[in-house]
């Protein structure tokens, strides 16, 4: 890999995705460095970084709103490649309070844009490249009959979320065609595996049905979603970062369809079977029914649904596997239900990491998002 994709600035490199990736791509380049920038919001955690070489990736504290400390980490570690993950991500906190996804989407993207435009366009020309991290959720929602989206499918967000990335996304591809910014677009569908906040889907019903907790299901539980390993997720930013066409967008999927409640049961059934094989996790976790012999279904409680929930998401990854290379590996079928079951076992064998980030603040919006249902 040649130093430009080498050395890399990336921005929320704490959080879920952004960490997953720094451990990808240090492992995949051993001449790679990174410079994470991160605000540390409760979404960030230095926990998701343990373990990585510290001479080979520096933290610093900031927020990428700050485009003067932007330039200078730029300037300071020479770096001309950057890959934005720094995010609001969760559409639930978009609904109760937009007005922090508007300022860090919206105007920390345009903050980053300007300063790769002042330190890689004007103070020093030469190869350069801008990778922002976006989402299928752009394109609003579809029925079960419709085809998977593509990228020249029309953007329609539905959440403050959706919306701010579908403006940030706008920016990016803006500073490319006025300014020239080698920039590029990956919209990637919703993923799973380590170090993700158990306030999303997956780890939440993982972590709930061990402590006993009720597994919150919004409305009928058939909401569709594309399920992609976080591991695949990175794969393909890395070969994004190789191969991609700066102003194109590349929609990145697991081909793996599945509802809530699909989702649900497969968390259950690992569970449930893991204690009837281990005996110490009936110690481990004693609030968890199956300690007692009962399945975590028990937990299961319908909730009121999102207003404005949107029922399906599904991406055709054709130009992605055309253009880049890319294959998801925990693709359909059996593949993807042995790579859901490793990541149960990893929350499983990794309840200091979770017990960690889930601090009194966490606790508090959980509830209340819980109690507004
Ligand atoms: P996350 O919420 O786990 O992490 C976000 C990180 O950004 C945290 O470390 C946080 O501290 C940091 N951050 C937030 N505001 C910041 C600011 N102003 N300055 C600097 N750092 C800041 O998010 P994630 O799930 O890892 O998602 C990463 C990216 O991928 C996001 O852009 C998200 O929109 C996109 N995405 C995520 C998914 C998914 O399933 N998780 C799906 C599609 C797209
Ligand atoms: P989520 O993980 O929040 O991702 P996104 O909304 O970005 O797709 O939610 C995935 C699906 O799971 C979505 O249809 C909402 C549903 N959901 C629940 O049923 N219960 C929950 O507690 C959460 C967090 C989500």
């Amino acid at each position: 890999m040649s130093t430009l994709h080498s050395n890399l600035l990336v921005t929320g490199g704490a959080g879920f995705i952004g960490a997953n990736f720094v451990r990808a791509h240090l492992a995949h380049d051993p001449t790679a460095r990174v410079v994470i920038l991160d605000a540390l919001t409760y979404a960030g955690n230095l926990g998701n970084l343990e373990g990585i070489d510290a001479e080979r990736c520096t933290f610093v504290r900031g927020d990428i709103r700050d485009t003067p400390l932007v330039c200078d980490l730029l300037r300071q570690h020479q770096l001309r490649a950057l890959v934005h993950f720094a995010a609001e991500s969760h559409v639930d906190r978009s609904i109760l309070g937009p007005d922090l996804f508007i300022e860090t989407n919206i105007v920390g993207t345009h903050s980053l844009l300007k300063a790769t435009r002042l330190v890689w366009l004007e103070e020093e020309a030469g190869a350069h490249r801008f990778h922002h991290v976006s989402t299928d959720e752009v394109y609003g929602s579809l029925e079960l009959r419709d085809a998977a989206f593509t990228e020249s499918s029309p953007v329609r967000p539905n959440s403050p979320y959706a919306a701010s990335k579908a403006a940030s996304d706008h920016l990016v591809r803006a500073y490319h065609e006025t300014f020239g910014l080698d920039a590029v677009i990956t919209n990637c569908s919703n993923n799973y595996g380590p170090y993700q906040l158990p306030e999303k889907l997956v780890p939440l019903l993982i972590v709930n049905c061990l402590l006993g907790e009720r597994l919150p299901v919004y409305g009928d539980g058939l909401h569709v979603r594309d399920w992609l390993h976080v591991q695949d997720h990175c794969n393909a930013i890395l070969l994004a970062l190789r191969k991609g066409v700066a102003g194109e967008t590349y929609n990145i999927g697991g081909e793996n369809e599945r509802t809530s409640l699909e989702i649900l049961r497969l968390v259950v059934s690992a569970i449930d079977h893991a204690f009837e094989r281990d005996a110490s996790l009936a110690t481990k976790y004693p609030q968890c029914p199956a300690a007692a012999g009962r399945s975590c279904a028990e937990l299961v409680a319908f909730v009121r649904d999102r207003p404005g929930a949107d029922r399906r998401y599904a991406l055709d990854i054709t130009k992605a596997r055309r253009e880049l290379g890319y294959c998801p590996h925990a693709i359909a079928g059996p593949k993807f239900e042995a790579a859901f079951r490793d990541t149960v076992r990893w929350y499983m064998a990794n309840d200091s990491w979770w017990k960690s980030v889930m601090d009194g603040h966490y606790r508090e919006w959980v509830a209340l998002n819980y109690n507004n249902r």
